[in-house]
């Protein structure tokens, strides 16, 4: 038995490859770096689709996909807002189509962004914004969020992002749409599916108590004895350690440079250094058998935050980058298609046998 799974595979993929030992990812034959810093969404997503889909995702169709998503969710939003931000997000993907094609991957990936937009406003007591078709994609999701034009550099941050996180191989969620496309079910729900495993604090759900944890430590004169008692009341630090890196995760060094054109991010940024330093210390000397680093969740939390977003959002806005991924993983499953199904060993009580 291997109840992670970490030693089976199970798919064989063209999309990524996370290099656990060397701290490398490459996104479909090119390097995370050189992706995020040449490629837009847009890009991104017509680079992950490509083979799958008839046609490509243009700017343009998911521009309009947006506004159709805006048209559609209108009169839910003041009910969307009322919920978690991620089970909003999961009900707004709920009312769109659960197709298998272009259209319904356009629409799932505009859906995400236009929801995760509404609630983010609505929750700070403003109304939603309509979204701006001619926009690039991550430009309209920072604009959608904030309720103002963001400048260049901060759309280009955001962008970036998006692409860092947008696909990374065989990942709980990743996993999960594989296994419902496996089934044939719809884009739709391959997506919602995978959104729910990404919620879960061992997976997106950290970049937000990564900032609970800085807000908790304070000061780096707290650091050492906060991270020492966290130790030992059995927590983890979240945004250290990962499954299959055991060196520093790539994304969190594509990400800090990301947060350092930002202006806004230099006071987090600084003591974020300062703190990753010590937690690093500290956790190489409790778990010297494990080699636990910084992963990207980490400068997640740090550029979220200094682009404006809210932290109850942060997991939408990981779901926002990574639909692109899960979209091509559900097609490539269908592609060469077995159903998922593994086996267990039963250890439960057995019927007595008649005498
Ligand atoms: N803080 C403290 N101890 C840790 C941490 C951590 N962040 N991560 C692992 N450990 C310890 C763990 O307690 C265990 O100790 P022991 O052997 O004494 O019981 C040892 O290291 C091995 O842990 P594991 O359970 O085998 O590790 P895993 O591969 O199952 O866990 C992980 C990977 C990401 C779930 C884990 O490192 C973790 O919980 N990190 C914090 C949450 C986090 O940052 N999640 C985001 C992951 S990256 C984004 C993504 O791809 O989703």
């Amino acid at each position: 038995m291997d109840a992670g799974l970490e030693k089976i595979v199970v798919a064989e993929t063209v999309l990524s490859d996370v290099q656990g030992a060397e701290g490398r990812l490459i996104i479909r034959g090119l390097e995370v770096e050189a992706l995020a810093r040449d490629f837009s969404f847009e890009q991104t997503a017509q680079h992950l689709w490509t083979g799958f889909f008839d046609g490509e995702p243009t700017q343009a169709a998911l521009g309009k996909a947006r506004v159709a998503a805006f048209e559609r969710l209108k009169p839910d939003f003041a009910r969307l807002a009322k919920l978690p931000e991620v089970e909003g997000l999961r009900a707004a993907l709920a009312l769109a189509p659960d197709g298998h094609d272009l259209a319904s991957a356009v629409d799932l990936a505009a859906t995400t962004a236009v929801a995760s937009g509404a609630i983010a406003l609505l929750k700070a007591g403003a109304a939603p914004l309509a979204p701006d078709a001619s926009a690039g994609h991550g430009a309209d999701l920072l604009r959608m969020i904030r309720g103002e034009t963001p400048s260049p550099e901060e759309a280009r941050a955001l962008d970036a992002y998006l692409v860092t996180v947008s696909d990374h191989g065989l990942n709980a969620s990743t996993f999960v749409a594989r296994c419902v496309a496996s089934t044939r079910a719809g884009l739709g729900s391959a997506v919602i599916a995978a959104l729910s495993a990404l919620k879960g604090p061992l997976h997106g759900g950290a970049p937000g108590p990564v900032l609970d944890m800085l807000d908790g430590i304070g000061t780096a004169e707290k650091a050492e004895g906060w991270i020492r008692n966290a130790l030992d009341r059995g927590e983890r630090l979240m945004g250290f350690g990962h499954r299959v890196y055991r060196t520093r995760d790539p994304r969190a060094d594509v990400l800090k440079r990301v947060v350092e054109t930002l202006p806004a991010s230099s006071g987090r940024l600084a003591l974020a250094q300062q703190l990753e330093g010590r937690i690093l210390q500290r956790l190489a000397a409790e778990k010297p058998d494990r080699k636990l680093d910084t992963n990207v969740e980490y400068y997640t939390a740090i550029l979220l935050e200094a682009l404006g977003a809210p932290r109850g959002l942060f997991t939408c806005l990981f779901a926002c980058g990574r639909v692109t991924g899960w979209i091509a993983h559900a097609r490539e499953q269908l592609s060469t298609n077995r159903l998922v199904r593994p086996a267990s060993t039963y250890v439960g009580p057995r019927p007595r046998l008649a005498a």
